[in-house]
């Protein structure tokens, strides 16, 4: 198996996801382990097109493929003994960038639906995930974000943990306000390698 992948997905370079990503990668350190990073603000990811060409023959290509580096970044997922997704909330959702990825998996959506052994056999594995969101208010902040992620990850066999969520989080330096939110995350990063792949 290769190595986990975390992923920052805000638009923002420095900021609360980029802290969660770089606790979470201390914390699988701390065990001995290493990880891939990506930072999805730097990764060019073209829109699906929404041909259909990968529901009409799912052994075909994506036609978007060699074009960027999303089906790269899905390979690595089918192939990670766990990822991690560090993204903050936008208008009640995921941000436009990990959304735009997430509509590409189209792809291995539809060779799972089709049980090609590459996709439909892989291991279970976990994901896990950080969220902020800069309002301190509202029942349903982050349900949307969990909903698409449970979804889009399951095509991978990879299985959503509870995500840690964190509320009013606005500025570049919260983390700092908050110490046991940086242990929390730091933990989660030492036990997944612990528990996943040490
Ligand atoms: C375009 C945009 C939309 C946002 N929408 C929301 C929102 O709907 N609810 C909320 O609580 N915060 C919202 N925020 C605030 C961010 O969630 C907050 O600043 C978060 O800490 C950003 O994470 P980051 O530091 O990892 O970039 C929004 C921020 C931006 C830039």
């Amino acid at each position: 198996m290769s190595n986990p992948i975390v992923f920052q997905c805000s638009h923002r370079a420095q900021g609360n996801s980029n802290n969660a990503m770089n606790l979470f990668l201390e914390g699988v350190r701390e065990a001995g382990g290493e990880a891939d990073t990506v930072l999805l603000r730097k990764v060019e990811i073209k829109p699906c097109r929404a041909c259909r060409v990968c529901e009409k023959d799912p052994a075909s290509p994506c036609a978007l493929q060699g074009k960027d580096y999303a089906l790269d970044l899905f390979e690595n997922m089918l192939n990670a003994p766990f990822v991690f997704f560090a993204a903050p909330i936008y208008f009640y959702h995921l941000p436009s960038r990990l959304k735009t990825f997430i509509d590409r998996s189209q792809w291995v959506y539809a060779r799972k639906m089709k049980n090609d052994p590459e996709v439909a056999e892989r291991p279970v594995r976990p994901a896990y995930m950080t969220l902020f969101a800069g309002r301190s208010e509202g029942d349903k902040l982050f349900e949307g974000a969990r909903l698409t992620m449970k979804y889009f990850l399951q095509s991978f066999n990879l299985e959503l943990q509870d995500p840690m969520e964190f509320r009013g989080f606005e500025k570049i330096a919260d983390m700092e306000r908050h110490p046991e939110a940086a242990e929390r995350i730091r933990a989660l990063g030492k036990q997944a390698w612990q528990t996943h792949a040490g």
